[in-house]
């Protein structure tokens, strides 16, 4: 596939846009989940100029109804024998929906968003597996509404000014990039990052975010490598994925649950090299070193981190797009393709690949 720039959204970083400031009419949220992203996330929504807090679901009532209190939903959703993000997706007074449950259920709660008729923001990893990830954008285009990966990385200022360098041929030819991404899960309780039904592992959990800085330099690859440590129940505590083109360049980024790392990612030229900060999931800063000096790129954030890819769901709908531009759901299906293939290699698979669709 040619490799073509990742669009830099409105208002990043050159015009100088608050990504808070209200672009149009009001959009009314739902949010399916009482977690630990769901309650971050919600605390962005809440301070965006055009949006008001609809619902919130949670497998338990009590929790439903503590999470709304805490953040003024005006409705929640819990318990029940229907589940309660099908009850959420039901309701009338919602126009978008954050589903930010394990990724095992994402499948399942988007559908049931989609289906209602509403337009959904799904956390990363998107799906299981490709397979899910195709059907889930196969409803939302025949029904015309609005889907989006929250890979939030592509909608930083910091990301769009990096690429600009690369772009401007600051590095010279890229040729080499490599990254990681990890930190020490072991004594975390979360059992999402473990459960194979919950899609649990590094590639899933992290894997996504410095592949997002290679599909921003290089585009997808032609090759792919992998490698990984399993857990007893078969999912990956630790990843290395190699990535090759045709026209030589190579990627070496590696995810893991096991350890603390630089959580940097590099990316190498023939007349330089650029180190993004860290975490690279969203720096604040790269550094460029080429003939002997090194230059430090800094961004002063005017925004709370997700505040950026909420902004261009709301532009979106408001505007009457299908998808983002900066995050299109093809690059999410190859994405999730990708993967699969990186998990054949590695030898992980999930309930979800017996799916049939
Ligand atoms: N963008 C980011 O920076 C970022 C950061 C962290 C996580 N994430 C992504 O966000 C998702 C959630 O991660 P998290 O760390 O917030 O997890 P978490 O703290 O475990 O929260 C997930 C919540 O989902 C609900 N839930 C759990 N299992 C469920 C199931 N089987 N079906 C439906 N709901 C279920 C639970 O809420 P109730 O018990 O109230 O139902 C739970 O509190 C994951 O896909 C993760 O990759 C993204």
């Amino acid at each position: 596939m040619p490799h073509r720039r990742i669009p830099r959204p409105p208002g990043t970083p050159k015009e100088s846009g608050d990504p808070l400031a209200a672009t149009g009419d009001t959009l009314r949220w739902g949010v399916v989940s009482t977690g630990s992203i769901a309650s971050e996330v919600t605390a962005q929504i809440a301070r965006l100029g055009d949006a008001t807090l609809q619902a919130v679901s949670s497998r338990d009532a009590d929790r439903a109804r503590a999470f709304a209190e805490r953040f003024g939903f005006a409705t929640s959703y819990g318990g029940g024998a229907t589940p309660s993000f099908e009850r959420l997706a039901a309701d009338p007074d919602v126009d978008v929906v954050y589903v930010a449950t394990p990724h095992g259920s994402h499948f399942d709660v988007t559908k049931a968003v989609l289906e209602a008729g509403k337009h959904a923001l799904v956390e990363k990893s998107f799906t299981v597996t490709g397979a899910e990830a195709e059907a889930l954008v196969g409803i939302a285009r025949e029904r015309g509404l609005f889907l989006m990966e929250a890979v939030w990385t592509r909608f930083v200022p910091t990301f769009h000014a990096a690429l600009d360098e690369v772009e401007a041929g600051a590095l010279g030819d890229v040729r080499w990039i490599q990254g990681d991404l990890g930190f020490r899960a072991t004594s975390d309780a979360r059992r999402r990052l473990w459960a194979p039904e919950d899609g649990g592992g590094a590639l899933l959990d992290l894997s996504v975010y410095p592949l997002t800085w290679v599909l921003g330099v290089l585009g997808f690859p032609d090759r792919l490598e992998a490698e990984a440590e399993l857990t007893d129940e078969g999912v990956d505590a630790a990843n290395a994925l190699t990535l090759s083109w045709a026209h030589g360049a190579r990627a070496q980024l590696l995810s893991t649950l096991l350890a603390q790392t630089t959580r940097t990612l590099t990316i190498g030229g023939t007349e330089g090299t650029l180190r993004t900060g860290a975490p690279l999931t969203g720096p604040d800063a790269f550094v460029i070193e080429r003939d002997g000096s090194v230059h430090e790129s800094r961004f002063e954030p005017s925004a709370p981190r997700y505040a950026y890819q909420l902004r261009e769901v709301t532009r979106c709908i408001q505007g009457g797009l299908r998808e983002s531009p900066t995050m299109p759901l093809d690059d999410t299906i190859a994405t999730m393709r990708l993967f699969d293939e990186a998990r054949r290699r590695m030898g992980v698979t999930y309930p979800h690949d017996a799916r049939e669709f």
